[in-house]
C-alpha cells in the first residue's frame, strides 16, 4: 500500500449531502476492497458553512482542503443566502477553492450511457455513443478578472475578461495532451471575431499546436458551437474553452446526455491534485427528499480514482456498477423510465454497492 492519501468530503448545501453521502459510502466500500489506503476527512462550506462560521470558505475548511490530495464536494448555495453580500454568498466558497488551489483544468466529460438514449433531449441517433470532454479554463477569464465593480455613482458595473499567454498555454497544453490519448482532434471555442482577448487565445493554441502535430485541430465561436452542440454534437470529441463560455457550453453538453444528475467533473492543479463534483447544483427544490442522483457524485470519485490517484482499475469498477445497474432498468427521478424501478437517491447508492460486491 502507498503512503496514505487524504480525501476531504465537502458536503455543502442543497441535495449536496445526499449525494455526497451515498458517494461516500462507494469510495469507503472500493477503498477497502482495493485496498487503495484513502483516509477520508469532512469539512464545511457553501451556505451552512456561513450558518456556522459566519464565511463560506472557512480557514479550517480552507487548510483541510490544502492538505488533501483530492477533494470531493457536493453543492453549494440555496435561496436562503441569495440575498447575501457578494463575498460572503456560497459559490465565493467554489470560486475561492478554485483559485486558491489553482484548479485551473476543468474536465467535464459528456457520456451518453447507451441505456439512457431516451432521456436525451435530442433524437436517440443524434447521441447515441456520444462521448465529448469539455475542457474548461477554470482560474482566469471574466469570472476573475480585475477591475470589477461598480462605478462610485452606481450606475455602471463592470468585469474584465482577461487571460494571459501562460494561461492559455496551460490549459491549451492540457486539452492537446487529451487529445492525444482520445481521436487526435480539438475543437478551440472563443469569440475570435469580437473579443481581442480571443484573438490571443487563438493565437496561442495555434502556436502550441505545433507541439502536437498528431492532433488536427479547429476553432469555432461559441455561438456556433453552442449551435453545433445541439444540432450535431457527435462532430466533436475534445473542445478547449474559457471560463465563462465553458461554463455555458457544458451546460449544453450535460442535457444531451439525458439529465445533469449524471454528470462528474474534475478541476485539476498543475501537481494533479483535484476537486471533484458533480456538474448539477444544489438544486435546494428537490434537497432532503431523497428525490436526487447520486451517480454524477459518484462518478466524480470514478474520476477522482483515475486522475488523482492512477487507480484505474477500481475506477473502472465504479463506471461498471452503474452501467449495470442503469441497464437492469433501475432510474433516479430526473430520468424517464418505469414506475415501478424509480429509485430514491439512497436506494440508486444501495444498487450500485451491490454490483461493486
Ligand atoms: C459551475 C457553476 C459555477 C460556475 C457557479 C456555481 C459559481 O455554474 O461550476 O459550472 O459558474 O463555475
Ligand atoms: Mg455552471
Amino acid at each position: 500500500m502507498d503512503k496514505q492519501k487524504k480525501v476531504l468530503i465537502l458536503p455543502g448545501d442543497g441535495i449536496g449531502p445526499e449525494v455526497c453521502q451515498e458517494a461516500k459510502r462507494v469510495l469507503i466500500h472500493i477503498n477497502e476492497t482495493h485496498n487503495l489506503g484513502i483516509k477520508l476527512e469532512e469539512a464545511a462550506v457553501g451556505g451552512r458553512a456561513y450558518e456556522d462560521f459566519g464565511k463560506p470558505l472557512p480557514d479550517e475548511t480552507l487548510e483541510a482542503a490544502r492538505k488533501s490530495d483530492a477533494i470531493l464536494l457536493g453543492a453549494v448555495g440555496g435561496p436562503s443566502w441569495d440575498n447575501l453580500d457578494y463575498h460572503l454568498r456560497p459559490e465565493r466558497a467554489l470560486l475561492g477553492l478554485r483559485a486558491e488551489l489553482e484548479l485551473f483544468a476543468n474536465l467535464r466529460p459528456a457520456i451518453l450511457s447507451k441505456f439512457l438514449a431516451d432521456s436525451s433531449s435530442l433524437k436517440t441517433e443524434r447521441v447515441q455513443d456520444l462521448n465529448l470532454l469539455i475542457i474548461r479554463e477554470l482560474t482566469g477569464g471574466i469570472y476573475f478578472g480585475e477591475p470589477r465593480g461598480r462605478s462610485d455613482n452606481n450606475e455602471n458595473a463592470f468585469n474584465t475578461m482577461i487571460y494571459s499567454k501562460s494561461e492559455i498555454e496551460r490549459i491549451g497544453r492540457v486539452a492537446f495532451e487529451a487529445a492525444q490519448k482520445r481521436n487526435q482532434t480539438l475543437c478551440s471555442v472563443d469569440k475570435a471575431n469580437v473579443l481581442e482577448v480571443s484573438v490571443l487565445w487563438r493565437e496561442v493554441i495555434e502556436d502550441i499546436s505545433k507541439d502536437y502535430p498528431e492532433v488536427k485541430l479547429s476553432h469555432m465561436l461559441v455561438d456556433n458551437a453552442a449551435m453545433q452542440l445541439v444540432r450535431d454534437p457527435k462532430q466533436f470529441d475534445v473542445m478547449v474553452t474559457g471560463n465563462l463560455f465553458g461554463d455555458i457550453l457544458s451546460d449544453i453538453a450535460a442535457m444531451l446526455t439525458g439529465s445533469i444528475g449524471m454528470l462528474p467533473s474534475a478541476s485539476l492543479n498543475s501537481d494533479n491534485q483535484g476537486m471533484y463534483e458533480p456538474v448539477h447544483g444544489s438544486a435546494p427544490d428537490i434537497a432532503g427528499q431523497g428525490l436526487a442522483n447520486p451517480i454524477a457524485t459518484i462518478l466524480s470519485v470514478a474520476m477522482m480514482l483515475k486522475y488523482s490517484f492512477n487507480e484505474n482499475e477500481a475506477s473502472l469498477a465504479i463506471e461498471r456498477s452503474i452501467e449495470e445497474v442503469l441497464s437492469e432498468g433501475y432510474r433516479t427521478h430526473d430520468l424517464e423510465g418505469d414506475a415501478d424501478k424509480k429509485l430514491s437517491t439512497s436506494q440508486m447508492g444501495n444498487k450500485i454497492l451491490e454490483k461493486l460486491d
